[in-house]
């Protein structure tokens, strides 16, 4: 089998300044990729800005015989996403892959979360989505070609203690995946997501008690496995899930991965096979809990028609009601 190589193809990876996007830019860049290494280098909560990290990945990629350029554009801004789309198409005139993976945390327990909590962690993870993806869009449709592969967390799709505007954002990045995906498949752009574990910043900070003495930020039991692996969470293993759903031979659209310490799996949405009344009552919610939530020969709908077609199928099944 033939190594995957990205030659003649241009990325842009978000938040590729450190952590986990210093190794997707570095992985695409080891394969031919030519890449956009953006990165704004704020702090963990988005404060502050440094040129410095977005030029030293640039850097260290073309020392490693790559090709790479820095951008330093804020993709939390329509501005700074148009910016740094345009960087691509004027440095190398296309855009083939984009990896948003820029991202910041401001934990708080509900009740604290202030607007100066959600916003900032809303238009990182979830605006700027739009703020380039749209433009990159423009430019993989009038190319019939593109990959993107966006970043959720486990945190969106199984919730978390302390991280209700994280989670909000990274269930929106999950949605949002799912429909682009069904936008892209007539154009030829591919859109998936992954759910990473890495130790990066991030996960050192969510394994430290929050600063205001409130107690651990994950489940205490959460804590003490994360902490006997951190060692074995290198952010490197996460690349080679980005780096293929960022391939032409990428078979997939509208799925999402959980990738860390070089396991990865598929997460999906189930539906179980539920239960049915035509004249469904209060009480027969509460009597048949059980069969409701009974995951025995569940299934995982495509789309909302293939949801509705179960819903259909129901009803079909079932004897007419003579009214009267
Ligand atoms: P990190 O903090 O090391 O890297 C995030 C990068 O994004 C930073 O270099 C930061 O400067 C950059 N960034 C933040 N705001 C930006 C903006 N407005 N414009 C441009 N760049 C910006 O964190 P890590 O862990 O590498 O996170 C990468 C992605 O993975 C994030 O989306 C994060 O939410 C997600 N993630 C990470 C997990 C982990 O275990 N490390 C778990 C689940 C999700």
């Amino acid at each position: 089998m033939t190594n995957l190589r990205f030659d003649d193809k241009v990325a842009i990876v978000t938040g590729a300044g450190g952590g986990l996007g210093k190794h997707h830019a570095l992985l695409l860049a080891s394969r031919g990729a030519k890449v956009i290494v953006n990165d704004i280098g704020g702090s963990l909560s988005g404060d502050g800005s440094d040129a410095a990290p977005a030029v030293a990945v640039a850097r260290e990629i073309r020392e490693l015989g790559g090709d790479a350029v820095a951008n330093t554009s804020n993709v939390a801004t329509p501005e700074g996403g148009e910016a740094l789309v345009n960087a691509a198409l004027s440095t190398y005139g296309r855009v083939d892959i984009l990896v948003n993976n820029a991202g910041i945390l401001r934990d708080a327990l509900f009740e604290d979360v202030t607007p100066e909590l959600l916003d900032p962690v809303l238009d990182v993870h979830v605006k700027a989505l739009f703020h380039v993806t749209r433009p990159a869009w423009h430019a993989m449709r009038k190319q019939g070609y593109g990959r993107v592969v966006n970043t959720t967390s486990a945190v969106g799709l199984l919730g978390g203690t302390n991280k209700s505007n994280y989670g909000a954002a990274k269930g929106a990045v999950a949605g949002l995946t799912r429909v682009l995906a069904m936008e892209g498949a007539e154009h030829n752009i591919k859109v998936n997501a992954i759910a990473p574990i890495a130790a990066t910043r991030m996960l050192t900070h969510s394994l430290r008690d929050a600063d205001d003495g409130s107690g651990p930020r994950l489940a205490p039991a959460t804590m003490a496995m994360m902490n006997a692996v951190v060692d074995k969470l290198d952010p490197a293993l996460v690349s080679p899930v980005v780096a293929f759903l960022a391939h032409e031979d990428c078979p997939v659209t509208g799925e999402i991965y959980t990738a860390g310490a070089g396991q990865v799996a598929r997460f999906f949405t189930g539906r179980t096979e539920g239960y049915y009344h035509p004249q469904l009552s209060i009480e027969d919610v509460r009597d048949h809990l059980s069969e409701i939530r009974d995951e025995t020969g569940y299934t995982i709908p495509a789309n909302p028609g293939e949801e509705m077609a179960q819903l259909l199928r129901t009803i079909a099944a079932q004897p007419q009601l003579v009214t009267e």
